[in-house]
């Protein structure tokens, strides 16, 4: 059982002109087993805050805590946040030449496990998870995400965190650009890691489509930086239906 705490986070970005504010005080929490859907328009900082909790260097946190079962995220390293059980799937998963998925996949193994996967429970694990994922056997030996096509790249992520079994999963948009079948095929890559490791899911997405497939236990609607509304899954079919203008009418005169 593990939960993830965010207390009035407070992010800003560098920028040419300084520091800009994104994210407004953010409050969630997340505990294993849980599905968390946000939403929000195009700039709310949606992105922002995976990557805050992730740990980019671009991102200046302000104010706030982020706490993983108590203990404090801020102050750990990338490295230390994946061993601790944090996952984050990208909204564009960056290419790596040079590395094998294959080299990559037990290279990140062995980093959050503290030791080498044993040898023939790996390969059978990694041949079946890509089978699961209908991804051709010849993709552990392509350089990582280089020239993948969007969707090859999203499945790419899923694959990862369905073997790297983290504890926390960030999923920001993994269902842009997925065909009907991809989308199916990565949202049951999801429901397979919530029942095998009870994970934690934050999902990011401007699409209900997904949520018909992965189920959420709780939609945030994220405007300008922080959390605008929370609901049930219900929340989602309204914002589908109307759109942000209630929130962001709310925003411009607030
Ligand atoms: N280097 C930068 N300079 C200026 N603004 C920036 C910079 N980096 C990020 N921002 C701004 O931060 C805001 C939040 O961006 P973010 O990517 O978190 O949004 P998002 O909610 O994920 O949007 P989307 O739904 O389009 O993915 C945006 O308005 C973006 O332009
Ligand atoms: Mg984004």
């Amino acid at each position: 059982m593990s939960t993830l705490e965010i207390r009035d986070l407070h992010v800003s970005v560098e920028t040419k002109e300084g520091p800009k504010p994104i994210l407004r005080g953010v409050d969630l929490t997340i505990n294993s087993g849980e599905t968390h859907a946000i939403m929000g328009p195009n700039g709310s900082g949606k992105s922002t805050l995976a990557y805050s909790i992730a740990g980019h260097p671009k991102y200046t946190i302000t104010s706030g805590t982020v706490t993983l079962d108590g203990k404090d995220v801020l102050a750990m390293t990338v490295d230390e946040r994946a061993r601790a059980g944090m996952f984050l799937a990208m909204q564009y998963p960056v290419e790596v030449p040079g590395v094998s998925v294959s080299n990559f996949l037990r290279t990140a193994k062995t980093a959050i496990d503290g030791e080498a996967p044993a040898l023939r429970t790996w390969v059978k694990d990694v041949k079946g998870a890509m089978e699961n994922l209908r991804m051709d056997s010849s993709f552990a030996e392509r350089s990582v995400n280089e020239g993948f096509s969007g969707g090859e790249k999203k499945r790419h992520e899923i694959l990862q965190m369905e073997l790297l079994k983290p504890s926390i999963a960030i999923l920001d948009e993994t269902d842009s650009g997925l065909d009907v079948d991809a989308l199916r095929i990565v949202s049951e890559g999801v429901n397979r890691a919530k029942a095998n490791t009870d994970v934690g899911v934050l999902l990011i997405t401007h699409y209900t489509r997904i949520l018909r497939y992965i189920k959420p236990d709780f939609v945030h609607v994220f405007v300008d930086g922080r959390i605008a509304e929370e609901g049930g899954p219900e929340l989602a079919d309204r914002l589908e239906n109307e759109g942000y203008d209630r929130f962001l009418t709310g925003a411009a005169t607030a």
